[in-house]
């Protein structure tokens, strides 16, 4: 694989733009992948790719979840590292201005406990001129309302996208939905008139591994959020909804995230309606993986003569037996 082929066949127009923010080509690393920025810069040239997220930041520093953090599934990924980050402030002194120097969009995951939490750390990062948009995490559980993940709850989810909405000035607003759901329409339908100006979808799935040798689950509290390509049809489908029921129809641009570890997954979540894929858990396998999905990328619109990969967004054919 010769990565300067990329830059070398300039005749596919590979840029996509996500409400005005313009990305030289359609994938980004997911959040928690690759930390804040530099330190994956061993292991892929992340100024590459058409833009980067951060890890979640929170308003105070957080040492996260006890050991171990990540289980392996057979097709897949099982983590509860509880939002390890180091928070809003040392975020902006130490690590963004390192973001920064990657040249491209800079994305920045937001989570909090709480609606005040999530508008203080929102507020304080719409100021950084270094960051392209604020990605809200709402699958973090509400502590005024029993634990129960924002969201999870399309009245929860809308107050607090409203909330965020109004400290949110220079700044795209992503959001960021869970597929742990009934509907997941509902739950973009709410975000959207909330005030998002994109949605990413999808974050984990909730589930579970046993030891069954000395029966105790494998991560320390039990639950972990599943990733990896055992997700990925679960995330073609949730976006191929959305897109059809609530973003196409509102121009509102979507983030694929979930299993992609090819091009053709890439493409297959574009078709469905995704303007950007994000690549998450594939990273730790093969950190060249988004490089390679790019060339794959090329070579598909060249073999389906398409100019600009902009055009596949949302041409997937509708099932036959609708
Ligand atoms: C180790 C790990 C850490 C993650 N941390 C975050 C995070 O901090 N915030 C967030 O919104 N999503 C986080 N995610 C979810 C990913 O961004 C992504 O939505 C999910 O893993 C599905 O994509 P994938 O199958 O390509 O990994 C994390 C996923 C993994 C595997």
């Amino acid at each position: 694989m010769n990565i300067d082929q990329i830059e070398h066949k300039t005749e596919i127009d590979m840029s996509v733009e996500l409400a005005g923010i313009r990305m030289k080509n359609p994938i980004l690393t997911a959040s928690g992948i690759c930390g804040y920025g530099l330190e994956y810069l061993p292991y892929l040239d992340l100024g590459k790719m058409g833009a980067f997220t951060t890890k979640s930041i929170t308003l105070e520093p957080r040492d996260g979840n006890p050991a171990p953090r990540m289980a392996e599934t057979r097709a897949g990924l099982l983590n509860s590292i509880g939002l390890a980050n180091v928070g809003v402030d040392k975020f902006i002194v130490e690590k963004l201005p390192q973001a920064r120097r990657l040249d491209i969009p800079i994305f920045v995951n937001v989570a909090g406990r709480t609606v005040e939490e999530y508008c203080e750390v929102a507020s304080r990062l719409d100021e950084q001129d270094a960051i392209a948009g604020l990605e809200l995490n709402i699958s973090c559980p509400n502590v005024a309302c029993g634990a129960l993940e924002f969201g999870v709850d399309a009245d929860q989810a809308g107050m607090l996208v409203s909330a965020v909405r109004k400290v949110v000035k220079k700044r795209k607003l992503i959001v960021k939905l869970t597929p742990n759901v009934t509907d997941i329409s509902d739950l973009a339908r709410a975000v959207v008139d909330a005030g998002a100006d994109i949605l990413s979808l999808i974050n984990t799935l909730r589930g579970m591994t046993i030891n069954i040798e000395n029966r105790h689950p494998i991560l320390p509290r039990g639950v972990g959020g599943l990733s990896g390509p055992a997700v990925k049809p679960v995330a073609v489908y949730c976006i191929w909804k959305v897109y059809n029921e609530v973003a196409g129809k509102q121009n509102i641009p979507i983030i694929g995230i979930g299993g992609v570890q090819y091009w053709s997954d890439a493409i297959e979540l574009m078709l469905a309606g995704a303007t950007a894929v994000a690549m998450g858990t594939v990273m730790y396998v093969n950190p060249q993986a988004p490089l390679e999905a790019l060339v794959g990328m090329e070579d598909y619109c060249r073999r389906h003569k398409v100019d600009r990969i902009a055009d596949i967004i949302g041409t997937a054919e509708p099932p036959r037996a609708i």
